[in-house]
Parts: structure tokens; C-alpha cells; sequence
């Protein structure tokens, strides 16, 4: 694997790649990696010849300092797992490369970056849409793969590229999850034990609106019952509860009869020490 520490050597590389005539699939990280980032990498390796990843800790997407300093770093084993899990090359620039002194230059997807998850992370999907087109831009990859937990991103990230007319075909990978139903995230490390015991009820608000749509119930139903199970069963606090349209993010509201999409956050813990976890679940009653 190659492991470039420049943008114009992972260019080099992958601008062989091409002269070979091999396709090739991006997996773009802020490292940490976890069988959810893996996930992504083995959908790259079935879908293309190659596969190129980056690790960069993006700090235009965090809005606070202590976060961006409190994300959990792990490079030398994050390589070690693209090693053996068959990367060809990966990038891990420096902030001074991938924003030059001067730099200017935002993208942002001006309705879907700030409105739900958006709103509770002003200026995060900026930072997402903007790093992400330096990375497109820097990889030239035939197709790129994320996460379909970071909904609104993967949202915005294909917002992005029909609009921009990137030359990039965008999949979603389905969120990998642990034995008792928590979501895959690089933050779960940061968890507490009492908190990390807590978290599996992000998937259990969504089993049991899930299970309301079912029934017939309302996106309002869901979200009282949301609010009471984690107010009752948890430290946590809910941060969104969204009960949106697939295509265009719009609030559903009463009763959920056709597809819908639900995002929701928690946080748990306080101050420095606070991780805000999200998840989602796509419906179709
Ligand atoms: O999902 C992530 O890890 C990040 O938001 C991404 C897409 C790598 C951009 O920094």
C-alpha cells in the first residue's frame, strides 16, 4: 500500500491507476477506523480495481475546538487496517496542504447544509462539502463511498455532485452495527461504559418508531415516544428527532404512511467530555 503524505504523490499514484485503464474507488476517513469504514472499503474493492482512502481530520467541520481536539486519533493502526484490508493507496495530507494559507474557497449546499442536523451544527456540512470536494478533485475516482448513517452528509455529498457536475458516481453503504444494535462510529470509543450501555437506544427508538409506522402512527407519536424512552432510560439527551422525505428533507408530519426518512441525535456526557452520537433509519410502511 502506498502511503502518500502529499497531495501531488497521491496523485502520482493514482494517475498510474488510470494510465492502466483500472478504475478506481475512493473511501475518503478522518480515520479511527472502525468495521464501518471497512465496510466502505469492501464495497470499493467489489466495485472497482483499485481503491484509494484518505485520512484527514477535517477541523473546518467541527464547530467547537475541544471536539476537533478530543476526536480520537489512530494512524499508525488505521494504516495497519487499510493494510490488510487490500488499500492500494492512501493520503493523509497536512491541514496546511488541503487549506493553504489565504484559502478562501467554501462549498456548501446552501438549503440541505443547515437545515436539521445542519441547524444543531452550524457551518459542519460546509466543512463537509467543502473538504470532500478538495478530496474529489485531488483523487479523480470513478465512484466514492459513505456511510448511509451520516444520512444528511451522504445527502448533501450527492446534492453536491449533481450540482457541481462532479464526474464521481456516489454509493451508500449500509450502517454497520455492534452485537447489541449500536451504530458503527469513531466517537463510541469516547462513550463512558455507563454511556456506552446507554447508546443501544438510538436503534431502539428506531425499532419502535419502525414499528409505529407500521401501525399507522404519527411522526409526532414517534417523537414523543423518542423523547420519553431516552428521558426514561438513559442520561442522554435528545438533540433531533426528524421525521423527514427522503428526496427533499421536508418534515413529515401525522401519520407516516409513505417512505420517510428518521435522523435523530443524543448527546451524552457534558461539557468536554460530551459525544453527540446520531443514527437513522430509513421506512417504508
Ligand atoms: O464521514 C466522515 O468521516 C467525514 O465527514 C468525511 C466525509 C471524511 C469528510 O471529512
Amino acid at each position: 500500500m502506498e502511503v502518500c503524505r502529499t497531495i501531488a504523490g497521491y496523485r502520482a499514484v493514482l494517475a498510474g491507476y488510470r494510465a492502466a485503464g483500472e478504475s478506481i474507488g475512493l473511501v475518503t476517513t478522518m480515520g479511527a477506523l472502525h468495521h464501518g469504514h471497512m465496510a466502505l472499503v469492501a464495497a470499493a474493492k467489489a466495485g472497482n480495481d483499485r481503491v484509494a482512502t484518505t485520512i484527514f481530520v477535517n477541523p473546518t467541520q467541527f464547530g467547537a475546538a475541544a471536539d476537533l481536539d478530543a476526536y480520537p486519533r489512530s494512524e499508525a493502526a488505521d494504516i495497519e487496517m487499510f493494510r490488510d484490508a487490500g488499500v492500494d493507496a492512501v493520503l493523509i495530507p497536512s491541514v496546511e496542504e488541503m487549506y493553504p494559507p489565504g484559502e478562501e474557497t467554501i462549498v456548501e449546499t446552501t438549503r440541505l447544509a443547515n437545515m436539521l442536523h445542519g441547524a444543531v451544527r452550524p457551518g459542519h456540512f460546509r466543512g463537509v462539502a467543502t473538504v470532500v470536494a478538495k478530496l474529489f478533485n485531488i483523487a479523480g475516482a470513478d465512484r466514492a463511498y459513505f456511510g448511509e448513517k451520516d444520512y444528511q452528509q451522504l445527502a448533501v455529498i450527492r446534492r453536491m455532485v449533481r450540482d457541481l457536475h462532479f464526474p464521481v458516481e456516489i454509493a451508500g453503504v449500509p450502517t454497520v452495527r455492534e452485537a447489541d444494535g449500536l451504530a458503527m462510529s469513531s466517537r463510541n470509543v469516547r462513550l463512558s461504559p455507563q454511556h456506552r450501555r446507554e447508546a443501544t437506544v438510538l436503534n431502539r427508538c428506531l425499532d419502535h418508531a419502525e414499528m409505529l409506522a407500521a401501525r399507522g402512527g404519527s411522526a409526532e407519536h414517534m417523537y414523543g415516544d423518542a423523547a420519553e424512552m431516552i428521558g426514561e432510560q438513559t442520561s442522554g439527551t435528545l438533540k433531533a428527532f426528524d421525521v423527514v422525505d427522503p428526496d427533499t428533507f421536508e418534515p413529515v408530519t401525522g401519520s407516516v404512511t409513505g417512505p420517510a426518512a428518521i435522523m435523530m441525535s443524543v448527546e451524552f456526557g457534558e461539557g468536554d467530555d460530551a459525544v453527540l452520537l446520531i443514527d437513522q433509519r430509513e421506512i417504508r410502511p
